[in-house]
């Protein structure tokens, strides 16, 4: 019976994908891309078939173009001086990518139909101007290798730009932790109000976190910038590649030595990447959140900028946070990119895969969300207006029930005795706040320590090496004195 139930069960379930896969693969069977694939020998690619691989890799190469294009110069470079292009050829060969290279820079380059990705794009190219010579530049290398390394480039940079916006942010909230280091508001746990806090706190809180998110900012960077050219498919060369010298050729502070290894770091850079993004998008979230919160009329803390405010089609007196509140979903969104590689990588043993390729659709457009955040952040942080008197209101009176507390015990009264005291006071209504405070340690409000939350953060900043590859670059493109 069962057996039966089961025969009838994959009956249903072929005669389904028969159904699905039927017109998919006949639709435009008429319409096969001519050789277009680097790999297309005798059997010719059906299209549905080719649509369905390249998928979004046409838009996303576009990406990594610019880096494919230094990546090639690298490697024929290396090519010449193990004797496998001759010297004229390495000569027109660099004339013709540099080209290309200005032609990216000028957004005049495009991935053509039927070009499956930005390596066989930039291949015909050099072969359409430069016939066979064109058709050389591939010798000890794979596409899979050619990838893992316009990645790490493209990483590379892109967290130089994120470092450069993310640093003028930090700069901004310092300074506004310093310029309202008097004023204070009250600090909350549980959402109740506990204890007396400032903006010169709060401020300086979210300068911190981005200290800590660009620690591992820097790691996350010092495992990009190994070069993993030469693992070709990932499994190296019989030619003797020569890793060093591409290595140096590219700015690279070393090599992903391992050929397998090199190829395993598809997907976990990312990965790695990812969760620093995750960690600066989490810091901003926060804070997102926080200003929403704290600019709407119940509690009155701050004022966004009327240019950072949107209005309602239906109540005329409405200012809405909607860029912080977008700012808070868009960080969220991030927060979900290290959650996305794990999946895709999840269950893949060492070697390459194509699943690879899906990673880039949601990686590569990051760093620009990322850096529209900064940006937006510091925009709106740096003209936020602060509510001086908050503490005029009494129903931040119970804030200073712990100062009150901490007198009578510095005066000699045991703690626990003068909690009951101020405890009764206020159960008897009869509470009255002093409403000053003298926190003095170490990053409380009397002495936040701001000059060494700068410190930790320049002493991160100082250890990225971003000199080391725009000099390399500069060299390959024959721009040294440019
Ligand atoms: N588009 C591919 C990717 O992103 C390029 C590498 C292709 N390699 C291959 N063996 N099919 O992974």
């Amino acid at each position: 019976m069962l057996y039966s139930i089961n025969i009838i069960g994959w009956a249903i379930v072929a005669s389904k994908i028969f159904v699905v896969t039927l017109p998919l693969l006949s639709k435009k069977s008429n319409v096969i891309v001519m050789a277009s694939k680097l790999w297309e020998k005798s059997v010719q690619v059906n299209h549905d078939v080719d649509t369905y691989t390249v998928g979004k890799d046409r838009e996303m190469d576009m990406y990594l173009a610019r880096y494919d294009v230094l990546g090639s110069l690298a490697h024929i470079t290396m090519l010449e001086s193990i004797n496998l292009l001759t010297a004229e050829e390495l000569a027109t060969l660099t004339g013709a990518l540099r080209e290309i290279y200005g032609e990216i820079e000028q957004g005049k380059f495009k991935i053509e139909d039927g070009i499956e990705d930005v390596h066989s794009q930039v291949e015909l190219m050099l072969t359409r101007r430069l016939g066979d010579t064109g058709k050389k530049i591939h010798s000890g290398r794979s596409r899979n290798d050619q990838v893992l390394v316009d990645l790490r480039l493209y990483i590379r940079s892109e967290i130089e730009e994120v470092v450069n916006v993310m640093t003028v942010l930090f700069k901004t909230l310092i300074s506004q932790s310093e310029r309202y280091k008097n004023v204070l508001m009250p600090g909350y746990t549980h959402l109740q109000v506990a204890m007396p806090s400032s903006f010169g706190l709060w401020f300086g809180a979210y300068a911190e976190s981005l200290a800590d998110d660009l620690t591992v900012l820097r790691a996350a960077y010092e495992i990009t910038d190994r070069n993993p050219l030469g693992s070709a498919a990932g499994y190296g060369s019989s030619f003797p590649l020569n890793r060093t010298m591409t290595t140096k050729l590219l700015g690279f502070a070393s090599l992903d030595y391992n050929v397998v290894y090199a190829q395993m770091g598809r997907g976990k850079t990312e990965r790695i990447v990812a969760n620093a993004i995750a960690n600066i998008a989490a810091t901003i979230a926060k804070l997102a959140f926080d200003s929403c919160m704290f600019s709407s009329q119940n509690f009155g803390f701050i004022k966004l900028a009327d240019e950072f405010t949107t209005g309602s089609s239906i109540m005329p007196h409405k200012k809405n946070p909607d860029v912080f509140e977008l700012t808070r979903a868009k960080c969220n969104k991030l927060q979900s990119l290290p959650y996305q590689i794990t999946l895709i990588t999840n269950n893949l043993p060492s070697g390459y895969f194509r699943d690879l390729q899906l990673i880039k659709e949601s990686f590569l457009p990051s760093f620009d969300e990322l850096k529209d955040i900064l940006v937006m952040t510091n925009a709106m942080m740096s003209q936020i207006k602060v509510n001086e008197h908050i503490l005029d209101d009494s129903r931040y009176d119970p804030m200073f029930s712990v100062e009150e507390v901490n007198r009578l015990a510095s005066d000699g009264m045991p703690f626990r005795d003068a909690y009951k005291k101020v405890g009764l006071e206020i159960e008897a209504g009869q509470f009255k706040a002093r409403k000053e405070v003298h926190h003095t340690h170490e990053g409380s409000i009397g002495n936040l320590c701001n000059g060494q939350i700068e410190n930790l953060y320049r002493s991160t900043l100082e250890k990225f090496d971003f000199n080391t590859y725009h000099t390399a670059f500069a060299k390959l493109l024959g721009r040294e004195n440019g």
